[in-house]
């Protein structure tokens, strides 16, 4: 599988927050990985569907949003107006009944759905909706902050996932060169990065490292 990159706008200049997304989207990122939080779910915040419309407006990138937000089906139609080309949620905030319907109506507006499990969820968690979704985001750090350092313990989790989901598999928090490698090796093929990306002095070349690390 390709190996596709998302960096994590968390670890931007929000001041400039247009010139740090032409950065990545000209060194070649494939997708902008957008994090949202609402201070319940994590102990952070950060931006909302309106900021997500305005970036919409300055880049052709498909907008990867991750909600780390409680109650994530009742914000759904505001990322999905907003622009997001997929959508993924916690299956710790979420029944499997509300993302049968996520999946319906994402499906309809043409935006992808997508699954995240925290480090500490086992896999079984996820196994009922996987059939429903196009993407498992595999978190290998707690979410709430860029900067973290990378968790091992996904990396099985990332290979048993593997070996029966045939969908994109990302993984998010963490990563660098090492990590890139240990996850791209297990069955990862889309990289979540923030800190290594943006903290780059050659975010082109940072980000062609990860790509190629496997
Ligand atoms: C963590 C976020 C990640 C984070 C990644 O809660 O979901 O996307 O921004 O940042 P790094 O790559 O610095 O760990
Ligand atoms: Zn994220």
């Amino acid at each position: 599988m390709k190996i596709k990159i998302a960096p994590s706008i968390l670890s931007a200049d929000f001041s400039c927050l247009d010139k740090e997304i032409k950065k990545v989207e000209d060194a070649g990122a494939d997708m902008l990985h957008i994090d949202i939080m609402d201070g319940h779910f994590v102990p952070n915040i950060t931006i909302g569907p309106v900021v997500v419309k305005h970036i919409r407006k300055v880049t052709k990138l498909p907008l990867d949003v991750h909600l780390m937000i409680e109650n994530p089906q009742d914000f759904i139609d505001s990322f999905v107006s907003a622009g997001s080309n997929m959508i993924t949620v916690h299956i710790e905030t979420i029944s499997k009944e509300k993302i049968k319907l996520l999946k319906e109506k994402l499906k309809s507006r043409g935006v992808k759905l997508g699954v995240s499990l925290n480090p500490d969820t086992p896999l079984a968690k996820i196994k009922g909706v996987l059939d429903l979704v196009d993407l498992v985001l595999v978190m290998s750090v707690s979410p709430g902050f860029s900067g973290q350092s990378f968790i091992k313990k996904c990396v099985p989790k990332i290979k048993e996932l593997r070996s029966i989901f045939s969908g994109d598999i990302a993984v998010d928090g963490g990563i660098n060169l090492e990590s890139a490698k240990l996850t791209i090796k297990a069955g990862a093929n889309i990289l979540a990065a923030g800190s290594y990306i943006f903290g780059s002095k050659d975010v082109k070349s940072a980000v062609e490292r990860i790509r190629n690390a496997g």
